[in-house]
């Protein structure tokens, strides 16, 4: 394990505090005696933690006693729970001496690192010396080999050594080839553990056969080997006879696993049927660098191992193992540390930042990796150190601490508390340890043991470069229960303020169940009830009559079992009537500062309380509302014609044929254009209609809470059409529902489709100016004063609406031909000009416009082909025209407003020389324009059937005998 340079920062926080003290609670653990040396080398105090009877354990390899012949042996310290902070050295009674001498060979404990591992059970403390030396003198030179051993006592209750001291060091095998290659650097006692079942000491070598590493299993052992059994001659201890196991036993050629490390980190736990303890290794460097763990039998069978690989290179897989039921289903579970992880997340890399697998054994005992947990810190070493910290909340489930201890390089290390469940580790840390004081807090780990012995677990965190242990107490959990009472199993609707005081009383109870809680003077606890929590302020509709306020607080000392007695009131018009009315109460405990009594905290999960009272519905014995709603529509007018009024009228009528409908509201979605005026009923029921908030289309009407069964309503929606310009579709659709707020209760719907229709209707009106001529049908100079005669028709064009037309056309057709009883081709009207478009009551510059549609119209069929076929596709062109040939022309109006007209003149002169010559004077004559007039476009965005209108206009020209008598 490595240590780092002390760098210090200020960074401090605690997320969570439950259940465990904040850091300005903890006490803290330092060695007795300061540090002896000149040069202050640190002791490497908390190095390794461990927990005998009522003493904390805390490895200290490098210290060193001034009073000691040995240089830096190392030392195992003993912190009593009762007397803070006073720790002093443990005593190993043979490992006092100074070297030990056999013959003319010699262990060499200078430097030998006692403490580096820890171990202990309710009798023995094993600790580990990993870099005991044994010189070895075979005659011809002197050479120092480095095994390791490890030291065990037995200790009774007060710590005093009640037998003798084992020292465990390995045999060295064919020690004459000065194997340093085997043992030689085995670093026995790396790691130590002790296991229940079978009883044994379970020793980790790492450095054995080129750092292949290896594990040992010994006895408890009473006689002391090192004094009694120590040849030099044969092999260092004769392992077979007293059943010590070694896995490998043999090392193969195949070096594939040189320098994997195995028995790096150590551990025991059942992991299959039988109910030994089976032991854990692992080997942080195994399949290149990858790691893997091993779970082997304990009688350390090769063909019972089973193996977990490592996935990144490097991850330093297993350096920190930890064995824990954590869902409390009786097996053991594995959580397998991997501090030098790197992780790739959200495209950052973070190096060292560290991982824990948590492997969960099934009832098959196989080991399914079910979670993991990822630094999120850059060098920070997550789960350098993994701790099983027993139930501290006593929720029946064990809990967990793992360590980073080098964010910041250590100046802001912190310890995440996780807990069990029935489903695993919950992964969000429900504490967060972390003091900036400590640098490299969270080295190791200790739990299980109760310091203050207050019935709650308490926890050991060491840093080494501080040398300091920190120990963090556990605050005793307190339950509270609360039950609610009643006086009717729903809250009647009528129970209002000016109603019987006990037509609603509310009982709450507070039970505190924790045998262990002593209870304190000064604790008080508090709790707010809070009525209709789902409710804001304004809508609350529960309240407490002797406050008229919906939430309460109250203070009181503890005791086992405290109740309270309210009335309540029910507000005289609530809206929501279907809805339970959840009271929430919460619990806040205070309690003095008492410097000998670790202060209880409110279990979170039970510091809030929540209840629902039904109201009273009046649906039958189940209590369970089933409307049955029914929607029908009519509406006026039946077609909606632009202009001719603005009102449309919508009647919308309710019925519920089944049990009360809650909260009942029908929703009128009004299309685009036509605005909401107001509405009424014929019923007696209330009714309630606005526009819906933030939008000026939905109407929505409140039918009723309760709409009673068998509740009719008759609704009359009135609306307008302001400016039909903002009509945007045709048919107008209004889009109607009702629902209601009963659970599964269905939306029913309906529509109403109105037609539009908006064609303005145009009158055409021709005038003709002369409308008579007379001729003397003898004498050709009847009409002398003149030969030609201007003749003008005038059209008037008027709409009478119900809109505007926003672009008309009109076609007009001039004749130039009589229609009968003349054969010449000369035409008979000339001097023929463009139509002249006249506005009189509306003289605003428009573009109106006319132009020749068609030079002439030919309709002698046998005449021109073309004009056949225009004419069977004109078929408007009216027939007046129809002698041979007509001059036509196309005028475009624009905008004409509803009762607004505008005329539009022809003018042509009229030959009366060629026409007296030529005519059949027997009968009147008739010259004969028309004009037909089309709307091709309405101010409406719409498309819209159109109209077309037309008139004819004539001058009669009539021929008269001669009046002798003149
Ligand atoms: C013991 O080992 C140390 C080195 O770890 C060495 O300095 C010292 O001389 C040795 N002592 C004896 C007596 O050989
Ligand atoms: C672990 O990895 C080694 C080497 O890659 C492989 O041979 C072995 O099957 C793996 N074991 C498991 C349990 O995945
Ligand atoms: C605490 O609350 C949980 C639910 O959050 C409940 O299951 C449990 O019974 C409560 N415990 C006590 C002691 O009231
Ligand atoms: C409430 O109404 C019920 C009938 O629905 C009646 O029996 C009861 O007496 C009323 N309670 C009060 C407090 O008015």
């Amino acid at each position: 394990m490595l240590l780092f340079i002390l760098i210090f920062s200020s960074l401090f926080y605690s997320l969570y505090s439950f259940n465990y003290q904040t850091v300005e609670h903890w006490r803290y653990l330092r060695q007795e005696q300061p540090t002896y040396t000149p040069s202050k080398l640190s002791s490497y105090f908390g190095y390794s933690l461990a927990i005998h009877r009522s003493s904390v354990l805390i490895g200290a390899p490098r210290d060193h006693s001034p009073y000691d012949t040995i240089t830096r042996r190392g030392a195992v310290w003993k912190c009593k729970f009762q007397s803070d902070g006073q720790c002093q050295r443990l005593p190993f009674r043979r490992d006092g001496e100074a070297n030990v001498r056999v013959g003319t060979s010699f262990d060499n404990k200078t430097d030998q690192w006692l403490g580096a591992s820890l171990a202990a059970n309710n009798d023995n403390i094993i600790a580990g010396s990993p870099f005991l030396k044994h010189r070895i003198n075979d005659g011809h030179s002197l050479e120092y080999e480095i095994p390791g051993g490890a030291t065990i006592g037995k200790y009774d209750r007060s710590l005093a050594m009640t037998d003798s001291t084992t020292i465990y060091s390995p045999s060295f095998l064919n020690w004459h080839s000065r194997n340093y290659n085997q043992e030689g650097y085995g670093e026995f006692g790396f790691q130590v553990a002790l296991s229940k079942r079978p009883e044994r000491i379970i020793i980790s070598a790492p450095g054995s056969f080129y750092f292949r590493g290896g594990i040992h299993s010994l006895p408890i052992l009473e006689h002391n080997w090192i004094d009694t059994r120590h040849p030099f001659i044969a092999p260092h201890y004769p392992w077979r006879e007293v059943g010590w196991l070694r896995y490998p036993t043999n090392y193969s050629a195949n070096e594939y696993d040189d320098w994997c490390y195995r028995g790096y980190a150590v551990a025991v736990g059942n992991f299959n049927e039988d109910d030994n303890q089976e032991i854990v290794v692992s080997i942080p460097k195994l399949h290149n660098y990858r790691g893997a763990v091993e779970i082997m039998n304990s009688n350390l069978d090769e063909n019972s191992i089973r193996t977990l690989n490592g996935t990144q290179i490097g991850e330093y897989f297993g350096a920190s193992l930890c064995v824990i039921d954590i869902n409390n289903d009786g097996l053991d579970d594995l959580l397998v540390g991997a501090p030098l992880y790197t992780v790739k997340k959200d495209g950052r890399i973070l190096p060292d930042a560290g991982r824990v697998d948590i492997y969960y054994q099934t009832s098959e005992h196989n080991l399914i990796k079910k979670q993991t947990i990822e630094g999120t810190r850059e060098g920070g070493r997550l789960g350098h150190a993994l701790a099983n910290l027993g139930d501290i909340d006593k929720d029946g489930y064990n809990d967990v601490a793992i360590s980073i201890p080098f964010i910041n390089s250590g100046s802001s290390s912190m310890v995440h508390i996780y807990r069990g469940s029935k489903d695993g580790l919950i992964l969000k840390p429900s504490q967060i340890l972390q003091t900036t004081s400590l640098n490299g807090f969270g080295w190791a780990l200790q739990g299980q043991f109760d310091y203050d012995n207050n019935g709650y677990l308490d926890l050991a965190v060491s840093s080494v470069r501080t040398e300091t242990v920190a120990i963090i107490l556990s605050r005793p959990v307190l339950h509270v229960q609360t039950k609610l009472q009643h006086n009717s199993p729903s809250i009647p609707l009528n129970c209002t303020l000016h109603s019987d005081n006990s037509c609603f009383l509310l009982t709450v109870c507070i039970y505190l169940n924790e045998q262990n809680y002593q209870y304190s003077k000064s604790d008080t606890l508090t709790y707010e009830l809070q009525l209709d929590k789902d409710k804001n302020p304004a809508d609350q509709r529960l309240f407490f009559r002797e406050s008229f306020k919906s939430i309460k607080k109250r203070h009181f000392k503890m005791s086992d079992r405290i109740c309270h007695d309210y009335s309540l009131y029910m507000k005289d018009d609530v809206n929501d009537k279907l809805k339970p009315i959840r009271l929430q109460i919460n619990y806040v405990l205070s309690s003095k500062l008492d410097a000998n009594i670790v202060p209880s905290i409110l279990d979170p999960t039970n510091s809030t309380f929540d209840y629902n009272i039904p109201i009273q519905k009046d649906c039958g014995y189940d209590d369970i509302c089933i409307p049955n709603l029914h929607l029908t529509t009519s509406n006026w007018p039946d077609i909606y014609k632009i202009g001719l009024t603005k009102k449309i009228l919508l009647n919308i009528n309710v019925t519920n044929t089944g049990e009360n409908a809650y909260d009942t509201k029908c929703l009128i979605q009004l299309p685009v254009g036509v605005e909401y005026v107001n509405s009424n009923t014929s019923s007696k029921v209330n009714l309630y209609c606005n526009l819906m908030k933030q939008s000026d289309r939905i109407i929505i009407c409140h039918l009723g809470n309760p709409f009673l069964a068998n509740g009719n309503i008759a609704i009359q929606i009135h609306t307008a059409v302001n400016n039909y310009s903002a009509i945007q579709t045709d048919p107008l659709i209004f889009l109607i529902n009702v629902t209601s707020d009963n659970p599964d209760s269905k939306i029913i719907t309906t529509d109403i489709i109105l037609p539009v229709s908006s064609s303005p209707e145009l009158v055409f009106i021709g005038v003709a100016k002369p409308e008579q001529i007379a001729l003397d049908s003898t004498d050709n100079n009847v009409i002398k004063h003149t030969n030609d005669l201007e003749i003008v028709h005038t059209y008037t064009l008027h709409n009478k609406g119900p809109s505007d037309a926003k672009r008309t056309e009109v076609k007009l057709m001039w004749p130039m031909l009589p229609i009968s009883g003349f054969n010449d081709q000369q035409p008979l009207l000339y001097g023929i000009h463009l139509p002249s478009i006249i506005r009189v009551s509306d003289p605003k510059a428009k573009i109106d416009r006319c132009h020749i549609y068609q030079s002439t119209i030919n309709h002698v069929p046998s005449m021109d082909n073309a004009g056949i076929n225009h004419r069977s596709q004109e078929s408007s062109i009216p027939s007046y025209c129809h002698g041979p040939l007509c001059k036509s022309f196309i005028c475009y109006i624009d905008t004409l407003p509803i009762g607004h007209s505008v005329l539009i003149q022809l003018k042509a002169i009229l030959r009366l020389n060629q026409f007296q010559s030529k005519f059949d004077r027997s009968k009147p004559f008739l010259i004969m324009s028309n004009a037909s007039a089309q709307v091709r476009e309405i101010p409406l965005k719409i498309s819209s059937n159109k109209s077309t209108t037309q008139a004819i206009v004539y001058l009669k020209v009539c021929f008269y005998p001669k009046r002798t008598h003149i």
